[in-house]
């Protein structure tokens, strides 16, 4: 079994961008984690981390993972196109934040992507991703649908 793990825009500055905000675990460092995690779990874990909304876009569109992690990043506030995408897309899409955006600044309080996202892990850090691929993990075995 496979779980993708989506990152957009900047956060592969993650360690060095705002660390009082988004901490000081680098990119390379959350995937070892979760690659780490994920073979505990007996799931493959993949990541791709990019800029460009049209690769998140194809990346969910193309995807054979049983489930999707994705930090949208700042496309979380402005993309309907990557929004759309994650409606459309076949398997279930979990939203992660590192930061709690609901107490940030004004822009940041609206997600186009959580009406959309099976769930969403926000505020806890990066051990938000961990939580969010146990419970990617554990979909279909009796999670909860509400
Ligand atoms: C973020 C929150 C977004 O508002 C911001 O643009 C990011 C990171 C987070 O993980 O807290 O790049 O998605």
């Amino acid at each position: 079994m496979k779980i993708l793990v989506l990152n957009g825009p900047r956060l592969d500055r993650l360690g060095e961008r705002a660390p009082e905000i988004y901490g000081r675990t680098t990119l390379a460092e959350l995937e070892d984690m979760l690659r780490a995690r994920g073979k505990e779990l007996g799931v493959e874990v993949e990541c791709i981390q990019s800029a460009d909304p049209d690769v998140l876009i194809d990346a969910l569109k193309g995807t054979d993972a049983r489930a999707v992690i994705i930090n949208p990043a700042a496309l979380t506030h402005t993309s309907f196109a990557l929004r759309e995408a994650i409606a459309a897309c076949t398997v279930p899409v979990f939203e992660i934040h590192i930061s709690n955006i609901y107490a940030r600044e004004p822009y940041r309080r609206h997600s186009l992507v959580s009406p959309v996202a099976r769930g969403s892990i926000i505020g806890l850090g990066v051990q938000g991703y961990v939580l969010a691929l146990e419970a990617a993990a554990m979909e279909g075995d009796d999670a909860g649908t509400t």
